[in-house]
């Protein structure tokens, strides 16, 4: 068998999404318009929420939808210190103060006791992140929120679709926030949506997503619509074209399809290396149904003696791409140094840190595609070992 490379995500875009947006492209209204409105009453229906406001990034998404709790100069907002650059710089962007905490050693998700020992007089907003697309422990975390009356503002990047205890990931906190980026379980290439139940958040983000001006702003070139525009607040560029909204509407007739692909490969990898001293594979808890967004092992030094960089780099050399999601915040520069934080002060997010290597998974992967993702873990597990093995008896 001739081993070809096997990236680590490639995106599963057929005709009907190809066809869909060169009907966009035909009929004249390229940027926020009829698309983007059939995409968010679409996909408020698919997560069963009451309001879904399409925007450009996931990122402008937590930035509105933090805006919209009231976030503002000198505030706490907790945040797990495992999550990607988008989940604290929003943020920043406020003036708050993003408070790092640690995760869960087993799912990564936020650690509700870690969130608890973080909250002050000063919290204005707690950030979950569902991680790899497995629900946070949403009944602990909401408790905690309504005790101290602190919105909830969830990143779902990772999380479609995914749901906590029956519940659809969407519609548990004060807002959701998701993500389309080209690696995502939707994509449109860049884009987003925020969900709520809230008329009143879900009114102020629209107004804010378009410069802060009046409602509808979008229609001024419509022949329903009116030149005539107020500015109510000094509001940002976040809005979706309906390019995006077109590509996005088929990809989420697929969402069951593609979520199913991706459960089997998870499955699949969970049988393939049960076996493998030293691999760990993914904690899914039985109470909530994971997006299988990342498949995400460890590699445990005391076994496998190979340190994670190699064997990521063992892995590339034999033809599987993979990443690291991710190089918890407080080891970045600009929170180390800002806030003063040590690798030590999250210790689970730390030690999962240096263990962590994500394999691909997603529907486009071929059968072909799975077989040499598993026997090369395998090989390169199986060799390191024998290296290890070798090693104790002093040879
Ligand atoms: C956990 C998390 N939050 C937020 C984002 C930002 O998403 P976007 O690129 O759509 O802004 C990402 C993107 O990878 C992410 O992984």
């Amino acid at each position: 068998m001739t081993n070809t490379f096997v990236s680590y995500h490639r995106p599963s875009i057929g005709e009907a999404e190809i066809n869909a947006v060169v009907e966009v492209l035909r009929s004249g209204w390229l940027t926020t318009g009829p698309q983007v409105q059939a995409f968010e009453a679409a996909f408020a229906r698919a997560v069963g929420v009451k309001h879904a406001v399409a925007v450009n990034s996931c990122t402008a998404g937590l930035h509105l939808a933090l805006e919209a709790a009231g976030v503002s100069l000198d505030d706490e907002v907790i945040v797990p210190t495992l999550t990607f650059a988008a989940s604290a710089e929003v943020v920043a962007y406020l003036g708050a103060k993003p408070v790092l905490i640690d995760c869960r050693p087993d799912t990564y998700t936020m650690s509700p006791q870690a969130l608890q020992a973080a909250i002050t007089t000063r919290t204005r907003a707690i950030m979950p992140v569902h991680y790899a697309g497995q629900a946070c422990d949403m009944d602990e975390i909401m408790a905690i929120a309504r005790d101290h009356d602190i919105p909830v503002i969830e990143d779902a990047a990772h999380a479609l679709p995914a749901s906590y205890r029956g519940r659809p990931i969407g519609g548990i906190g004060d807002a959701t926030c998701f993500s389309f980026y080209a690696t995502k379980t939707l994509t449109t290439g860049e884009g987003g949506m925020i969900t709520t139940n809230d008329p009143d958040v879900a009114e102020r983000m629209r107004i804010m997503a378009l410069h802060g001006i009046s409602k509808d702003a979008w229609k001024r070139y419509t022949a329903e619509g009116s030149w005539y525009y107020e500015i109510l607040a000094p509001g940002y560029k976040y809005n979706l074209t309906d390019l995006a909204a077109a590509l996005g509407l088929e990809q989420l007739k697929r969402q069951a399809e593609f979520r199913e692909a991706r459960a089997r490969i998870a499955a699949r990898y969970d049988e393939a290396f049960s076996d493998l001293q030293g691999l760990r594979t993914p904690v899914a808890l039985p109470d909530r149904e994971h997006a299988w967004h990342l498949y995400v092992i460890e590699v445990e030094p005391s076994h496998v003696r190979l340190s994670r960089n190699a064997f990521i780099e063992s892995l590339r050399e034999r033809g599987v791409g993979t990443s690291v999601h991710f190089i918890p915040l407080h080891l970045h520069p600009y929170y180390r140094d800002t806030y003063g934080y040590t690798p030590s002060d999250f210790p689970n997010a730390f030690a999962a840190y240096e263990r962590m290597v994500s394999l691909p998974i997603y529907p486009a992967m071929t059968a072909a595609d799975i077989d040499q993702v598993i026997s090369t873990v395998r090989e390169v597990v199986a060799r390191a070992n024998s290296r290890a093995r070798v090693g104790t008896v002093g040879v």
